[in-house]
């Protein structure tokens, strides 16, 4: 949450930062500011709302002129988004400027000393106090930036990654983390630096990624200099090559990321695949399994850590994993595991699953499970990001920057890797025969193509969108592999359309939802003909006699269903096992066209932000 940007080299500084800004604004987008230095005067300008609301006030009010620049857009945190909660903050010497992201939460106290000290505060924010602390420590312990920005982040509480600049020193940056993501950027003779490498990548491919509890200063026209926060010692700074390119990150003729993510799906779960599935051979190859093979089938349990569509995807893989592999699999969602006193042993293997790889709550539960000695294996898409990092071993989902606030090809990237590294454990423990892992094999390599195919149900989805657009309420049902589908598919619709939705087991509904429906209600049942399927067609059955509107996701050339839904939606044949990789499309294309027909902010919903690097 917050994305961060700077730029400090031979260039005008503003357009870099702006751009950067708009690339980072999938992490907040409550607010937005940038100070520029032109080696003379700073100038600030920031504003409640979105990056194009920065661009706007930029023009009326300062000049652009300057190598240096600092910019933010919020996720707010502390105070309400408004243009003085926002960043960049100064100093109350006006002296030094700073830009955060994540929560500094020992704030109250520190700024109750700087008070007594005579410092003013103009803003409800965690980040003024950091940045007067700052000052206070260089003012009095006399030391240069660096220095006082150490000493500073050594009496802080909480998470962060801060770019602060001095007006008093042109030339130089300080940028440190601690729980929050922060990269540089090195150019020639010119740095970048930002929340994940999207703002730089047409400039530079070299980066530097920053640990927690390390800090940089970053000169012009000198080498980066990284120290350990906590006791000054110097860090080699490992310059990575980047493998990321412009067009990865930008629209490609689509009106929304959320839609040209949904369509990348087939090539993506294929990237997932690529070097890891020999169909012809037979073979699963995955170094992060291969190389810890031994504790995956020794392990008493697998425990699953994550957080919203992650924790689907996880709940997707429990029913994999135990029907494959009968090793028993709990899914925790990562916010409650880190703080319930679990039960974790050193026989456990803990599976942390994030798109982001920055989730705040995924690591501090990854961090936990370390502790007590299990092995963890982390499941991410970012590359390089905090969760690969801390786990002991992991398999990249290789979807590709996902930008879109809603997660789509990573639901289904994620699952495409839990079920490669389930067909694999299942193969070493022989709880499947070499039959069956061959059907599996071939059935996976069709995905892409039925995914394709699943596609073409776009303009149908579309109809159904229309007619269902005014409806305030959904339920989503779905039985076995389908349910967590179901769930997901609730999820995506609330966030993005804003419209109430809830998924359920579909044999839950008598428990309890079946009291909500009426002519008005929508209901979107997941019925592939293998899961359970007489069943369901009692549930819809029972719905249809209250007046309930259906929604069927079904299996092609399906005709019991077609006979009692309103509307149905087909999915190509395939094994039971792989059909949320099938079903979940058309949910996605259903809350994707709603949200778009009800004139939301589809990529950038209201009160979200893709990477929530705070609990
Ligand atoms: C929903 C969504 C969120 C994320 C959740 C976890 O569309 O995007 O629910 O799935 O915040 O994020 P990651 O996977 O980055 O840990």
């Amino acid at each position: 949450m917050c994305g961060i940007v700077g730029y400090i080299g031979h260039r005008e500084a503003y357009p870099v930062v702006l751009k950067g800004l708009k690339r980072l604004e999938y992490r907040g987008y409550d607010s937005a500011g940038v100070a520029i230095y032109d080696g003379k005067n700073i100038k600030l300008s920031k504003t409640k709302g979105k990056v194009v609301d920065l661009e706007n006030r930029v023009k009326d009010e300062i000049t652009i002129d300057g190598s240096l620049a600092i910019g933010h857009t919020r996720w707010a945190t502390h105070g309400e988004p408004n243009d003085v909660n926002s960043h960049p903050h100064y100093s109350n010497s006006g002296e030094l400027v700073i830009i955060h992201n994540g929560i500094i939460e020992n704030y109250e106290p520190l700024k109750l000393e700087l008070i007594n000290r005579g410092y003013t505060f103009h803003s409800d924010t965690d980040t003024e106090v950091l940045v007067n602390l700052i000052e206070d420590v260089k003012k009095n312990e006399d030391v240069k930036l660096g220095k006082a920005v150490q000493i500073a982040l050594n009496q802080v509480v909480g998470a962060y990654a801060i770019a602060v600049f001095d007006k008093n020193k042109p030339d130089e940056i300080v940028v440190a983390r601690l729980g929050s993501p922060l990269v540089i950027g090195v150019g020639e003779e010119e740095f970048f630096i930002a929340s994940d490498a999207s703002p730089f990548i047409e400039y530079t491919n070299n980066a530097i990624y920053l640990e927690d509890e390390e800090m940089a200063i970053v000169r012009r026209g000198k080498k980066v200099k990284v120290r350990k926060i906590k006791d000054d010692s110097l860090v080699d700074p490992y310059v990575q090559e980047l493998q990321l390119n412009l067009e990865q990150i930008e629209k490609g003729g689509y009106d929304h990321f959320m839609l040209k993510e949904i369509y990348e799906q087939p090539r993506a779960i294929l990237d997932t695949f690529r070097g890891r599935m020999l169909s012809n051979e037979g073979i699963i190859r995955m170094a992060g399994v291969d190389d810890n093979i031994e504790k995956f089938l020794n392990a008493n349990r697998i425990l699953i850590v994550a957080c919203g569509t992650s924790w689907h995807a996880g709940l997707v893989a429990e029913y994999v994993f135990e029907n494959l592999t009968r090793i028993p699999v709990e899914v925790e969602y990562a916010s409650e595991f880190r703080y319930r006193n679990p039960v974790i042993t050193e026989n456990d293997v803990v599976i942390a699953i994030s798109q982001s790889g920055e989730t705040a709550d995924t690591l501090a539960a990854i961090k936990l499970a370390k502790s007590k000695g299990a092995f963890v294996f982390g499941v991410c898409n970012v590359v390089g990001s905090s969760i690969s990092r801390e786990t002991d071993a992991g398999a990249y989902t290789h979807a590709g920057p996902e930008i879109g606030v809603a997660s789509t090809k990573a639901f289904t990237t994620q699952i495409t890797v839990l079920t490669l590294i389930a067909l694999k454990l299942a193969q070493k423990k022989g709880t499947v025969s070499t039959s069956e892992f061959h059907t599996y094999l071939s059935e996976m390599d069709a995905i892409p193509a039925k995914v394709e195919k699943t596609l073409k149900s776009d303009n149908h989805v579309k109809t159904i969108s229309n007619i269902y657009k005014d409806a305030t309420n959904f339920l989503y049902l779905g039985r076995g592999y389908n349910f967590p589908v179901a769930l997901e598919g609730a999820l995506k619709l609330k966030e993005i359309s804003y419209i109430h939705a809830e998924g359920y087991p579909a044999a839950e509904m008598k428990h309890g939802p079946i009291a909500l429906i009426d002519e008005q209600m929508p209901v979107v049942v997941i019925a592939t003909r293998k899961g359970h399927y007489d069943k369901v067609v009692s549930n819809i059955q029972e719905i249809k006699s209250r007046k309930g509107k259906i929604i069927a996701v079904v299996m092609q050339g399906d005709k019991t269903i077609k006979k009692i839904a309103d509307y149905v939606i087909e999915i190509p044949e395939t094994l039971e096992l792989l059909t949320p990789l099938l079903t979940t499309i058309p949910l996605q294309l259903l809350s994707y066209y709603i949200a778009v027909m009800r004139d939301c902010n589809v990529d950038q919903p209201r009160n979200l932000a893709k990477s929530v690097t705070v609990e």
